[in-house]
């Protein structure tokens, strides 16, 4: 078995991943490993762009009250306060980097063309048109394949984190890389760094609907999980109100900035439902929208509700949204003339590995930034368009700490033993593998999706606990391939955001649970963290 030695080992290939790569190689050697394309990221179809405070209509302050708003008395002030306030020079560097966000003519304020979504006061959001994640992960790519210091590995998946307590070390657990998978050789070889980051996004694909793209199956979470690092607030999935509901468009987005400039959320009928829920109507915060529209949609048998900008009229559609307005009419749906039909789907998960803003989780050598992070910056409930700030902003706190800890320099000592196959055999059997996969999917959707009761969770824990076992057989018995390290990793995310919704017994954010209809104050600032032994069955390592 092939391993590599790095100074810092990336997992990931999105905003984190690239910034921290651009961020750490001045320092040391980078390996940035991604399992798929490059550019294949949840950053890449980000539409909304950037929260960041640039107007001189606005302040900081402001910005902080929305977060902590939407975050429902779990956001962690200092977070919020250091990440909002360090935006501005973040963009200034993101400019320099070459990124272009659209600017207004004429504007006083800002320079900028802000959009507006939900929950935030002021308009706020830099963006590129509505393709403001590809800008950022076209330039970023650009810029990382030109360091002589980092090396990009595409297509190959992380198995598991290695970790020295699984070595039979007796000192502190400390990560000190990882395994992984070659998709298209299928060899297995080990990476080892002093640092390793995870910047693997989040899972999405947990769910049944979601609107992010294939790659989005918690990868970094549950191998984290698996090493015995701190998991946290796993039950605050995000669910987008507005994916485009058609039979032929797989996961596409109907961005909150159309609601920001004037779309409105309305039934069959053309009724501003909405309103009745919130005074916000359909600006209000996503939790409350997603649950609304779920609440109709039982309500009335539809299946789905629709979105009404017709009145901005072609132009400024065209101008404002040319990629939404091409794929609507790519799919019949003429957004000048017609209601869009959009569903809720799993967007972004509010929780994850446990990890300050310097990236530093609860196991000694491991990083984590971005999404598959949990910081305290989004609470219970994120802030729209506050997610590629905090991994801007992240990524240059943990690379500046890093320094300062020399994390690069310590020695890792022990070798990686050799990744053992024993009598695993290659399975011929992928039906399993794909009926497993929706079943987890479509369970989660079912039973731990936008409202939750008890008894849906037990019955879910039930299912999905055999799930993790079965597939934990199925992992040992048979010789790895992507499809089953991705069914391990959405399995055991989807028993993590289960027993994280079972130990919160009340409603907050995002987590709405009818038996307990009511938050509690006695849990404002509480999270909900989960931990375990490591013991020595988790990776089939020597
Ligand atoms: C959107 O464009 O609606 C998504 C933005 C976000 O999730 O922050």
């Amino acid at each position: 078995m092939k391993t590599i030695d790095t100074n810092y080992l990336i997992v990931g290939s999105g905003i984190a991943g690239l910034m921290s790569a651009i961020h750490l190689c001045t320092r040391g050697r980078v390996l940035l490993v991604t399992k798929k394309d490059r550019a294949d990221s949840n950053t890449n179809y980000a539409q909304g762009g950037i929260a960041c405070v640039v107007s001189s209509e606005d302040s900081f302050e402001e910005h902080i009250k929305d977060t902590m708003g939407a975050g429902a008395g779990l956001c962690k002030e200092d977070v919020v306060r250091s990440i909002v306030s360090a935006g501005p020079e973040r963009i200034k560097h993101m400019e320099g980097l070459g990124i272009r966000f659209e600017e207004t003519e004429g504007s006083v304020v800002s320079g900028y063309d802000l959009g507006k979504e939900g929950g935030h006061s002021k308009r706020r959001v830099l963006h590129s048109g509505d393709m403001t994640g590809k800008e950022i992960e076209r330039v970023l790519l650009a810029r990382v394949m030109a360091e002589p210091n980092v090396q990009l590995i595409e297509h190959c998946m992380m198995i598991d984190l290695v970790c020295t307590s699984r070595l039979g070390a007796t000192s502190e657990n400390r990560c000190i890389g990882a395994y992984f998978l070659n998709g298209r050789s299928n060899e297995i070889f080990a990476v080892r760094a002093p640092a390793t980051i995870l910047a693997t996004g989040g899972g999405g694909k947990v769910y049944l609907y979601t609107s992010n793209p294939d790659i989005a199956t918690a990868d970094g979470i549950a191998a984290a999980w698996r090493a015995g690092a701190r998991i946290a607030n796993m039950e605050f999935i995000q669910f987008h109100p507005t994916c485009f509901y058609h039979r032929d468009a797989k996961s596409f987005l109907i961005s909150e900035a159309v609601r920001g400039e004037g779309g409105m959320i309305v039934d069959a009928d053309g009724h501003r439902f909405v309103d009745d829920y919130d005074s916000r109507g359909s600006l209000a915060p996503r939790d409350i929208v997603a649950r609304a529209i779920d609440d109709e949609m039982k309500r009335s048998g539809m299946p789905c509700v629709y979105l009404d900008i017709r009145d901005k009229g072609r132009d400024f559609l065209l101008r404002r949204f040319p990629n939404i307005f091409s794929t609507c009419l790519s799919l019949g749906v003429d957004m000048a003339k017609d209601l869009i039909p959009v569903v809720p789907a799993a967007h972004y998960f509010c929780g994850g590995v446990q990890a300050g803003i310097d990236g530093k989780t609860s196991l000694p050598g491991l990083y984590a930034c971005g999404e598959v992070a949990c910081t305290g910056l989004h609470g219970a409930n994120r802030l729209a368009s506050n997610s590629l700030l905090e991994a801007l902003v992240c990524s240059d706190v943990m690379a500046r700490k890093m320094c300062e800890d020399d994390a690069d320099k310590c020695v890792v000592e022990v070798g990686i033993p050799e990744w053992e196959i024993g009598d695993a055999a290659s399975s011929d059997e992928q039906v399993v593998v794909e009926h497993s996969w929706n079943e987890v999917r479509t369970c989660m959707w079912d039973y731990v999706g936008i409202v939750r009761t008890n008894k849906r969770l037990e019955r879910a824990f039930r299912r999905i606990h055999n799930m993790v076992e079965e597939v934990r057989e199925y992992y040992w018995e048979y010789l790895v391939t992507p499809d089953i390290l991705e069914l391990r990793n959405i399995a055991q995310t989807g028993e993590l955001i289960i027993m994280s919704a079972q130990r919160r017994r009340e409603s907050r954010g995002l987590h709405c649970n009818l038996d307990y209809p009511d938050m509690d104050v006695a849990l404002n600032g509480v999270d909900t963290v989960l931990e375990r032994a490591v013991s020595s069955d988790v990776a089939r390592q020597g």
